[in-house]
């Protein structure tokens, strides 16, 4: 039995398990963070849309039902291509998988 390899061997094991904890946590996290720099700005931190540009804009409160009672499809398409003339369209700006993690904390709004 050669020590070595079985002691490399173990420690890939163990870094890929370390991988895995610290990031599938993260991508929850990255969506919380991801709003709080691209869409609060115009929605606000809790999506209310309460901010001054939000108000100016006339942009929906996210928390309400109006927006809550939509499908994800729905959410997923206003944030994918836009909605309206001032929602802008995030189409190749940030990936499918970032859009749906954003869809996911929109939905967490609605709890509070
Ligand atoms: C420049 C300001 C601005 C930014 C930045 C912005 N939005 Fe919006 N958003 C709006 C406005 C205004 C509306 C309302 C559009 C309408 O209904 O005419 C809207 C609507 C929406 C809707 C649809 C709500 C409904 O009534 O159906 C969703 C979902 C949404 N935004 C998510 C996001 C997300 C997620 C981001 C960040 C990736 C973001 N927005 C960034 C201005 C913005």
């Amino acid at each position: 039995m050669n020590h070595q390899i079985v002691r490399t061997g173990s420690a890939v094991l163990l870094f890929a398990a370390l991988v895995f904890l610290v990031t599938a946590p993260m991508q929850a996290q990255d969506a919380g963070a991801l709003f709080k720099s691209k869409c609060a700005v115009c929605h606000a931190p809790d999506g209310s849309g309460s901010g001054a540009m939000g108000k100016q804009l006339g942009v929906t409160d996210l928390r309400a039902d109006e927006v809550q009672k939509q499908t994800d499809a729905q959410l997923n398409d206003s944030i994918t291509n836009g909605k309206g003339t001032k929602m802008p369209a995030y189409k190749g700006k940030i990936t499918d998988d970032q859009i749906k993690g954003l869809v996911g904390y929109i939905r967490s709004f609605a709890k509070k």
